[in-house]
């Protein structure tokens, strides 16, 4: 075999490789966050229980799968889609639109806590803990993740606030509003005719009994 057919093997066999590792998603995925490790920081040691950057690395994230935090109360999950907030460790400044924390429902230190954190936004998504002012967030509990589309939102989190209603054009909003002229007096005027028409109605319905008589 020559090294250009060698060659040529390879590059074969490479592309297959990546197209299979590139399957599309068939299904939504929880996504463990830190594996058996969980989300935790080893304050003894003062670093995160695993390596957070590398856990997220090596795997696919879509929309609809969802984070699965296995922690406690001594740690935060912040999820951000702002990378200021995300680099500065802290959520203080944060605004309410790109920034959201989620608990375990508990005040108390130590209370075992697990998480679920839908992924709703396409790009990238931020998540951190700001426990400790930050610490445990510059010690590595911290990582970035882009989800893909996937197969979409799922009905269950595709609900977005229904939009602002707009009234309907209709025959009244291209007119110009009615004008009242001063020293008139519309509700005689329309009592006069009103009364025409009384009046004439009864005429024309007797003039036509009359014409149907003699027909
Ligand atoms: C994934 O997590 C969500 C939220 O906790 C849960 O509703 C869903 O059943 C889980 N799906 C699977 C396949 O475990
Ligand atoms: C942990 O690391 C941070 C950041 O490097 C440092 O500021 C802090 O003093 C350390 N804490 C302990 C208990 O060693
Ligand atoms: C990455 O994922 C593969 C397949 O799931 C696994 O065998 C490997 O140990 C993982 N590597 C890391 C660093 O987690
Ligand atoms: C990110 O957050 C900071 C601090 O709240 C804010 O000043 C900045 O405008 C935000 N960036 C974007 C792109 O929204
Ligand atoms: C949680 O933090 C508190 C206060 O720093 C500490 O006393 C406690 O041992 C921690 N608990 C766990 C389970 O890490």
């Amino acid at each position: 075999m020559t090294s250009t057919a060698l060659l040529y093997l390879t590059v074969i066999a490479l592309l297959i490789t990546v197209a299979a590792s590139d399957t599309p998603a068939t299904g939504y995925t929880n996504h463990t966050v830190g594996g058996p490790a969980g989300w935790f920081f080893d304050a003894k040691n003062n670093i995160s229980a695993t390596s957070y950057s590398s856990w997220a690395g090596n795997q696919t994230f879509n929309l609809g799968d969802y984070l699965i935090f296995n922690t406690n109360t001594n740690q935060t999950v912040i999820q951000t889609y702002n990378e200021t907030t995300f680099n500065s460790c802290t959520a203080d400044d944060a605004s309410d639109d790109d920034t959201f924390q989620y608990n375990g429902g508990s005040n108390e230190f130590g209370q075992k806590a697990t998480i679920a954190v839908p992924l709703t936004m396409m790009g990238s998504n931020y998540f951190f803990s700001d426990a400790e002012d930050g610490v445990q967030c510059q010690q590595g509990m911290a990582f970035e993740i882009s989800v893909k589309r996937g197969l979409g939102l799922p009905p269950s989190l595709n609900q977005p606030p229904p939009p602002p209603y707009i009234e309907p054009p209709g025959p009244d909003t291209a007119q110009p509003p009615p004008i009242t002229i001063n020293g008139g007096s519309p509700a005689l005027d329309n009592g006069v005719s009103r009364t025409v028409a009384n009046v004439c109605f009864p005429l024309t319905a007797l003039l036509m009994a009359i014409a149907s008589v003699w027909m």
